[in-house]
């Protein structure tokens, strides 16, 4: 890499995001990690910076309070540097029944992956735009393409990540910046646990590794290319439940649930 370049990770305290952190460190890139657990990030900061000398700036925030987009942006302004690249990575699941999932975790899941991740897109788009360089990589889901019982809330907001993040990449069309949405299937990292989804022996083949997860999107971002589907077979399953007719799109999505 010709010159330093700086990338702002969400929830790099783990799984997919941890993943990115070390392959954009392994890339050269000085690095802003941001999530709730600062411990995590502190030790990664440090490890990253000891093994390939690049700068690490762990920030503690929390992306459902309101106002944290706007504080990770005064910490980036405070430290002097241009974010090159931003990974809107952060997210969580609740399985349940809609009707029966507390309200506030339904608004937690808005406001950390619609809210912040549009908040922060707005916030550090147009100096990429002036400086004619730079991107945003916004990671969704295959559930936002695919309807999934008991994550209602979760398939709707990354299908947002997804429509938002295409269009935004038509609009960007001839500036030098680019967007690129990331759209993983079953990954194997901290949220099935979380979330309290079982992982079936069907999800459990077909999951793959949160560094393969993130090196796909990577390469996707550096292409410029608009979208990513994660892993052959879940490019496959998209595909397949485009054109299948809704019953068996039903009974394919019991068939990993159950
Ligand atoms: N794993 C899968 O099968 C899968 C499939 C499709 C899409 N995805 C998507 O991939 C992304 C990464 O998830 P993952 O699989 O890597 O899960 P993960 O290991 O649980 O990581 C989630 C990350 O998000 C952070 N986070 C959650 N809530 C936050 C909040 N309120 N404020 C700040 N940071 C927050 C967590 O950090 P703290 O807890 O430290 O705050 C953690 O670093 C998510 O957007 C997820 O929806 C995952």
């Amino acid at each position: 890499m010709a010159e330093k370049t700086v990338a702002l990770i969400t929830g790099a305290s783990s799984g997919i995001g941890r993943a990115m952190a070390r392959l954009l460190a392994g890339k050269g890139y000085d690095l802003i990690l941001v999530a709730r657990r600062g411990k995590r990030l502190e030790s990664l900061a440090g490890e990253l910076e000891l093994s390939h000398g690049i700068a690490v700036w762990p920030l503690e925030a929390d992306l459902s309070h309101p106002g944290a987009s706007q504080e990770i942006y005064q910490f980036v302004q405070h430290k002097g540097v241009q974010v090159d690249l931003l990974v809107n990575n952060a997210g969580f699941g609740v399985n349940g029944k809609f009707s029966e999932i507390d309200s506030e975790l339904n608004s937690g899941m808005i406001q950390v992956m619609i809210i912040s991740l549009t908040e922060l897109t707005r916030l550090f788009l147009p100096s990429m735009i002036v400086r004619e360089n730079g991107g945003i990589l916004n990671v969704a889901s295959i559930g936002g393409v695919i309807p999934c019982p008991g994550l209602a809330v979760y398939t709707g907001v990354k299908a947002y990540v997804v429509r938002f993040t295409d269009s935004l990449h038509m609009e960007l069309k001839g500036t030098g910046v680019t967007a690129t949405v990331l759209l993983p299937g079953p990954t194997r990292t901290e949220l099935f646990d979380k979330a309290g989804i079982e992982e079936t022996s069907a999800i459990k083949r077909i999951s793959m590794s949160p560094e393969a997860v993130a090196r796909q999107g990577y390469m996707a971002f550096e292409k410029g290319k608009p979208m990513v589907i994660a892993g052959c077979i879940n490019r496959f399953q998209v595909a397949l439940m485009g054109v299948l007719p809704r019953c068996l799109v039903v009974k394919i999505v019991e068939y990993y649930l159950k």
